[in-house]
């Protein structure tokens, strides 16, 4: 069964055929922004058996079983959201209502998350996960990476781990993410916890292994126990990903360079020495295979940024340097509870001043990239025919229009979802 998507205003592909950028570093090696989104106007896509099967000018499309007519409207890929916690119980609101006026955000929030989440029961926190999932599959979000870490004991996080799996392939084992009050005197003891008991119980049901690396937040790690972590996560089999450099220049880009991470996650206190090493791990292998097991993703979450009142990262320094950027939420209810994907494409604009076809890119192949996917983030023929469509003319308007709720509808694995 094949469809035809016709009258489209504008199409996004980020399909090198049509002058973008696959989910593949290629902006990293000409050192250039990537801009090259591959739009195409007055567009037609054919999805066929949940894949993209042509796209080009709607004169000259091929015929299909079925055509919806989209008045003119855009299309892009699905939003990659590369980074969330959104299985948790609990609510901080008044703690960001302190930050609103004038407390700092330090993650010792953290635990009240924790402790909500340990009490909850199974199908509480399921429910809560799915109702976010929604909630971002209505604002154009077709790919979710989902963490643990609001457990910290080993029930706590498997069950966490195994509600997300129902949600995502793309789950992350964060036992890592604060060391817990029962721990706080013996932090080498919820350490070997975390690369021992609990690490076996969650392995299984993880894709990723992650760490908040930050000397600066007394209850997260330091370079060492990150790398033990980190290092014990790999060695069960799970890929890298950091949360780094988010309060301060610390050993998170170091570290996650060191060990090949996917990704780091905030960069938003970098130094020269760490951006240049991110560009480094970019241009060191030759094809665009190889780059996606080598290179590491800087991931910006301006949302959170947004909500704990702070500077914003330095994405113009990334891109000119050649980093690939990916642009993420960060959905959690401490740093930052927003599930949309435009809010933070719009911030991106108009805070970080990417342009709106960079810092789409970043939202969707960028997105990619950071979880080394090709087959989502972009809409080339033979990707996974996730697709949304703005009630706008072009993606300029998500940044233009912020705040105003643009997704019309949503095409997730070549069917309607919204
Ligand atoms: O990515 N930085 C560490 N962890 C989360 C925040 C968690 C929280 O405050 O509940 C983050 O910002
Ligand atoms: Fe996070």
């Amino acid at each position: 069964m094949s469809v035809l998507l016709t009258n489209i205003g504008e199409l996004v592909t980020n399909d090198p055929d049509h002058g973008g950028t696959g989910p593949g570093g290629a902006p990293a090696r000409t050192g250039s922004a990537p801009d090259g989104i591959g739009l195409v106007p007055d567009a037609a896509v054919v999805v066929e058996d949940g894949r993209i099967a042509w796209t080009g000018p709607a004169a000259s499309a091929p015929a299909a079983d079925d055509v919806v007519d989209l008045a003119g409207r855009c299309v892009l890929p699905g939003f990659v959201d590369s980074h969330s916690h959104t299985v948790f119980a609990g609510d901080r609101s008044a703690e960001f209502a302190a930050r609103m006026t004038g407390q700092p955000y330090t993650g010792g929030g953290i635990a009240t998350t924790v402790a909500a989440t340990r009490a909850a029961s199974e199908d509480a926190l399921r429910a809560r996960g799915t109702a976010l999932v929604r909630e971002m599959l209505a604002q154009g979000t077709t790919t979710v990476e989902i963490k643990s870490g609001y457990g910290q004991d080993v029930a706590t996080e498997a069950r966490t781990l195994r509600i997300a799996r129902e949600l995502t392939p793309e789950t992350t084992y964060l036992g890592a993410h604060t060391v817990p009050a029962e721990y706080a005197d013996d932090r080498a003891g919820y350490v070997g916890l975390v690369t021992g008991p609990m690490l076996a119980a969650c392995a299984p049901h993880a894709r990723w292994v992650d760490v908040f690396c930050e000397p600066a937040a007394p209850t997260a790690f330091d370079e060492d126990e990150a790398r033990a972590v980190l290092r014990a996560g790999m060695r069960a089999g799970l890929s890298a990903r950091v949360h780094g450099n988010q309060l301060s220049a610390g050993p998170g880009v170091r570290l996650a360079l060191e060990v090949g991470a996917a990704s780091v996650d905030h960069c938003t206190h970098l130094s020269d020495a760490d951006v240049d090493a991110l560009a480094g791990s970019w241009t060191t292998s030759g094809s665009w295979a190889d780059d996606r097991r080598s290179g590491t993703v800087a991931t910006l979450l301006p949302a959170v940024e947004f909500s704990t009142r702070s500077p914003y990262p330095d994405a113009r320094r990334l891109l000119a340097a050649g980093v690939p950027v990916a642009l993420a939420t960060d959905c959690n209810p401490g740093s930052g509870y927003s599930s949309s994907m435009p809010f933070v494409v719009a911030l991106a604009v108009r805070e970080m001043r990417m342009s709106p076809a960079q810092a789409l890119w970043s939202a969707t192949a960028g997105g990619a990239l950071a979880l080394r996917r090709d087959d989502v983030g972009h809409l080339a023929v033979g990707a996974r025919a996730d697709l949304t469509v703005l009630d706008a003319p072009s993606h300029t308007y998500l940044a233009y229009r912020p705040g105003v709720p643009l997704v019309h509808e949503v095409w997730r694995n070549g069917t309607r979802a919204v």
